[in-house]
C-alpha cells in the first residue's frame, strides 16, 4: 500500500472531534483510523456521568474498525485542541499497540503541526498476549 496521507487522515480526525460527546471535561477529540482495505473509521472522545466509563476517540475508532470485522491498521490519526500534537493517554497506547502494532500513528492539533509515531515508541515495553502464560 501506498504511504497513507498524514495530513488528510489528521483532517478526518479534526471532523470526527466536531462529534465528541465531552459535556464534562469539555476537551474534545477525534480520531481517524485507515484499514489495509482502504476504509477510514472514525472514532470520537464519549464521556459519561460516571467519569471513568468515558472512552477515548483513539478506542472508539478503533473499535469501531474491529467491529467491522478489520483486523490490520495502516495508520491512525488523533486530533484536539492542544498546544503540540495531542498525547494520548496510556490507556490509548495500550490499545494501539495490541489492536494497530503496526500502524503509523499520527498526532495532531488543530494546526498544520502533526508528529508522526508507532506504537512501541509510544509505548516501549508494552504488555502484549505474549506475556499471558500459554
Ligand atoms: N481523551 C481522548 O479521547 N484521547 C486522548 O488521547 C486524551 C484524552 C479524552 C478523554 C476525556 O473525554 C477527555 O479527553 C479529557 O481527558
Amino acid at each position: 500500500m501506498m504511504t497513507p496521507d498524514y495530513a488528510a487522515l489528521a483532517t478526518a480526525a479534526r471532523a470526527a472531534r466536531e462529534r465528541a460527546y465531552a459535556p464534562y471535561s469539555h476537551f474534545a477529540v477525534g480520531a481517524a483510523a485507515l484499514t489495509a482495505s482502504g476504509r477510514l473509521f472514525v472514532g470520537c472522545n464519549i464521556e459519561n456521568a460516571a467519569f471513568p466509563v468515558t472512552c477515548c476517540a483513539e478506542r472508539v475508532a478503533l473499535f469501531a474498525a474491529y467491529a467491522e470485522g478489520e483486523r490490520e491498521i495502516v495508520a491512525l490519526a488523533v486530533a484536539a485542541d492542544t498546544r503540540g500534537p495531542v498525547s494520548p493517554c496510556g490507556s490509548c497506547r495500550q490499545v494501539i499497540f495490541e489492536l494497530a502494532p503496526h500502524a503509523t500513528i499520527i498526532l495532531a492539533n488543530m494546526g498544520e503541526e502533526i508528529t508522526v509515531a508507532f506504537p512501541h515508541e509510544l509505548l516501549p515495553g508494552g504488555f502484549t498476549p505474549d506475556d499471558l502464560p500459554q
